[in-house]
């Protein structure tokens, strides 16, 4: 488990721990998304950005992603995207199966 359903309110976001990142969670009209919280142009947490649809602005430089598929929406050919992790809900608990270990780490 990651989260509980119920912590994050309709069209907000919430962050957690996961691996050696950070995921962002949205939630819209009944669906969650989980992405990295992480945007790929510098760095900054897309969980604080502003959330329309499933579209998300990053709050530093005002880039869009979709939370859906991780596609730059004000480029959507480019190969920059957001990680987005699979995950379904069960028992108002939201589950993300774990981040790959990393064997050089001797995890
Ligand atoms: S850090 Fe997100 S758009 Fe620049």
């Amino acid at each position: 488990m990651i989260a509980e359903a119920d912590e994050i309110p309709e069209g907000e976001s919430r962050t957690y721990p996961y691996g050696d990142t950070v995921v962002a969670i949205f939630r819209r009209g009944g669906e969650f998304f989980a992405v990295d919280d992480i945007c790929p142009h510098m760095g900054a947490s897309l969980a604080g950005g502003y959330f329309d649809g499933t579209a998300v602005t990053c709050p530093w430089h005002a880039w869009r992603f979709c939370v859906a598929n991780g596609t730059w929406l004000d480029n959507p050919k480019s190969p920059v995207r957001l990680r987005c992790h699979a995950l379904r809900v069960e028992n108002g608990k939201i589950l993300i199966p774990p981040p790959p270990r990393n064997i050089a780490d001797g995890d």
